[in-house]
């Protein structure tokens, strides 16, 4: 059965990896691509895949650069012919909505409300929210996030994805419209944006710089390689039911500590790299999924143990030294003098 898809955000970490899994996986599927470019947006993130689809009219993908929230760009791509959108599009890192926390209200929330009221009017089949374990909350020593937990986000960033799940909720609710909801634990692998800890940490280490691990270092979370997470997500759009929430994790829990360990051990290099520095306000101490519903309902599983999903990433790090090198500067490099500068 053919499909053309809205993918948003897909030239960030995850979108990218997810339209190379499904050009790959379903080779008569169209892919739309609307992403606003904004400094995690990276087009060189889709090169094979663009290759893979072939150019002109016969290509099945196609990328247009705009922002969610431009109510009228969004129709207009989903009256030609889109049965289905996967909403990637977001700010996405925890610290910059510390840092400044508007932006995610306007791309997480409003723009969130856009696609949801567009797919409506313009009858879209399904509608897949890509939303985050963090909405839960925080848990403690024991126990797992499962779909019925209650939302209690902590940080700017999970509080505009919960609030973004809640208006998803009601246009099922509300006006029946196909939506459904996945909950992914902490992904890594490749063109993961340099901010985020694993690849922070590999490519600070690669260059001798020191590796800032916040507070004690012994928060948890659960990791899972984005492949998996793609797949997981495949299996949603085409089996998943409308008005449903699916928890995806790696079963995978580590702390800081361990992740940047694994790093240094995998390159060779010491571990006085690492600077213990102030903590992050609000910082969750502990995720982990419970997606046994994913597993049983779609017969999800999962094929990167860690070791083999971290050596492969690191390998892959090592090996595109020119494409992080390039997006480790300019506004990144800001940012990362006001955020680390006093820490
Ligand atoms: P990312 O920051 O790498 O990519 C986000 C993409 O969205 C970028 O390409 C960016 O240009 C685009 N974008 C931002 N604002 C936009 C706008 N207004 N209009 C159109 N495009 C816009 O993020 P990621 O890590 O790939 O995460 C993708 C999604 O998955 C997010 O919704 C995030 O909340 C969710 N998620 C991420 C993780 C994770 O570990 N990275 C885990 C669970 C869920
Ligand atoms: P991150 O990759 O930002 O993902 P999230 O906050 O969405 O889980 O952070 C993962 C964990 O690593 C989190 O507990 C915060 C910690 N961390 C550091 O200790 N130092 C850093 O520089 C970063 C970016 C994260």
């Amino acid at each position: 059965m053919r499909m053309k898809i809205l993918v948003t955000g897909g030239a960030g970490f995850i979108g990218s990896n997810f339209i190379r899994y499904v050009l790959k996986k379903h080779p008569d599927y169209e892919i739309v691509n609307l992403d606003a470019l904004t400094y995690a947006g990276n087009l060189d993130n889709l090169r094979d895949a663009e290759e893979q689809a072939g150019s002109g009219p016969v290509s099945r993908y196609r990328f247009i650069k705009g922002d969610i929230g431009d109510a009228a760009l969004v129709s207009r791509i989903l009256a030609d012919g889109i049965e289905a959108i996967v909403n990637f599009a977001a700010e996405s890192h925890v610290d910059r909505s510390i840092d400044n926390a508007g932006v995610f209200i306007r791309t997480n929330v409003l723009g969130t409300q856009v696609l949801l009221e567009a797919a409506l009017r313009l009858r879209v089949q399904r509608f897949i929210q890509i939303s985050t374990d963090e909405v839960y909350g925080s848990l403690g020593a024991t126990g797992k996030f499962v779909e019925t937990t209650p939302l209690s986000p902590n940080s700017p960033y999970s509080a505009s994805k919960a609030s973004a799940d809640l208006l998803a909720r009601s246009y099922f609710e509300t006006f029946n419209l196909p939506v459904i909801i996945t909950r992914c634990s902490n992904n890594y692998g490749p063109f993961q944006f340099p901010e985020k800890l694993i690849p922070l940490f590999i490519t600070n280490a690669l260059s001798d710089q020191s590796l800032p691990l916040y507070g004690d270092g012994l928060n948890v979370r659960d990791w899972i390689h984005v492949e998996d997470h793609c797949c997981a997500i495949d299996l949603v759009l085409r089996h998943g039911r409308a008005g449903e929430v699916y928890n995806i994790g790696g079963n995978c829990e580590m702390t800081n500590r361990e992740i940047t360990r694994t790093i240094l051990q995998e390159l060779g290099k010491p571990e006085t790299l690492i600077r213990f520095v102030k903590d992050r306000p609000g910082h969750d101490r502990r995720y982990a999924i419970d997606c046994s519903k994913l597993c049983q309902e779609l017969g999800w599983a999962q094929k990167y143990d860690f070791k083999t999903g971290m050596h492969n990433t690191v390998t892959w790090y090592l090996d595109n030294r020119e494409w992080w090198a390039r997006v480790k500067s300019g506004e990144y490099m800001e940012f990362y003098k006001r955020w680390y500068g006093d820490r």
